[in-house]
């Protein structure tokens, strides 16, 4: 795992963007693995800003978003397809027909989550899964005590989780309060994972995932298995972490991160 430590949210915001950017123009058939949730608005808005600009073509891309609420359908303006479709997709050039999200209103929860999966699979595998973290710990909607080991399945969501996201709704009461969601499992399957936490509130619970034990009370921690998982953090949400000078350290001299330096 590498953690970096940018100056400000805009920067570290720009940095994830740029990482993305520059994995789609490597690779014009890759297949992302997308977040929502208020962290990701402003990394969405930095890429469309760089598509705006011609700096990157996403009409061969595929993607996989993490989770959807179950028993909202894709035009609610609260579920997780129309916040993909209004901060990103209606805005780039991905044929819609490409980009995946569980169906919140499927009939049979392990029938569409047994879909997913093969969906997942079928496209090779997702190449570079983008993540947030909630204050309780979780990926996607994976919430404490989320096997390591799990794949795409329904979850019920904490009583946090359902705090932090209801003022989101017109009116909170009608936020669902089970969702799907890629596993634990699922997400570690990624060939690289970039988790990007911004903001003070966060400082605690990343401190946690990144140094403390790995432990399914904190789904982000599983983070610490893979091999090539990146996480990106502004300095308010740096504020608990023990290593940040070796973690600096390694930015400012790991030939790999010179060209995003000045980013
Ligand atoms: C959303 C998701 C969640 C969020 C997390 C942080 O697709 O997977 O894990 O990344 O809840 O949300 P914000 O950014 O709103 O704090």
């Amino acid at each position: 795992m590498q953690v970096i430590i940018r100056p400000t949210t805009e920067s570290a915001v720009a940095l994830t963007a740029k990482l993305i950017t520059d994995a789609v123009n490597e690779n014009p058939g890759i297949v992302l693995g997308l977040a929502t949730g208020r962290t990701m608005e402003a990394v969405y808005a930095d890429i469309v800003k760089a598509y705006k600009n011609k700096e990157v073509d996403f009409s061969a891309c595929k993607s996989f978003n993490l989770d959807e609420y179950i028993g909202l359908a894709g035009d609610d303006k609260n579920s997780y397809r129309y916040y993909m479709n209004y901060h990103l997709f209606d805005k780039i050039n991905i044929k819609k027909q490409n980009t995946y999200l569980p169906n919140g209103l499927a009939a049979d929860e392990k029938e569409e989550s047994a879909r997913y999966e093969w969906a997942i699979k079928a496209a090779g595998g997702v190449d570079i899964q983008l993540l947030g973290i909630g204050e309780d710990g979780h990926i996607g909607f994976n919430e404490p005590l989320s096997s390591l080991a799990s794949r795409t399945r329904a979850k019920a969501l904490t009583p946090e989780t359902y705090q932090q996201n209801s003022p989101l709704f017109d009116n909170p009461e009608d936020m669902p309060k089970r969702a799907f969601t890629m596993g634990v499992g699922t997400i570690l399957d990624a060939k690289r994972v970039i988790m990007l936490v911004t903001g003070a509130k966060k400082a605690d619970i990343v401190a946690k995932a990144v140094e403390g034990p790995v432990t399914s009370m904190i789904s982000a921690s599983a983070l610490q298995l893979h091999r090539n998982a990146i996480v990106i953090v502004d300095e308010a949400a740096a504020a608990k972490l023990q290593g940040k000078e070796y973690y600096n350290w390694i930015f400012d001299n790991e030939p790999e991160w010179e060209a995003y330096r000045n980013i």
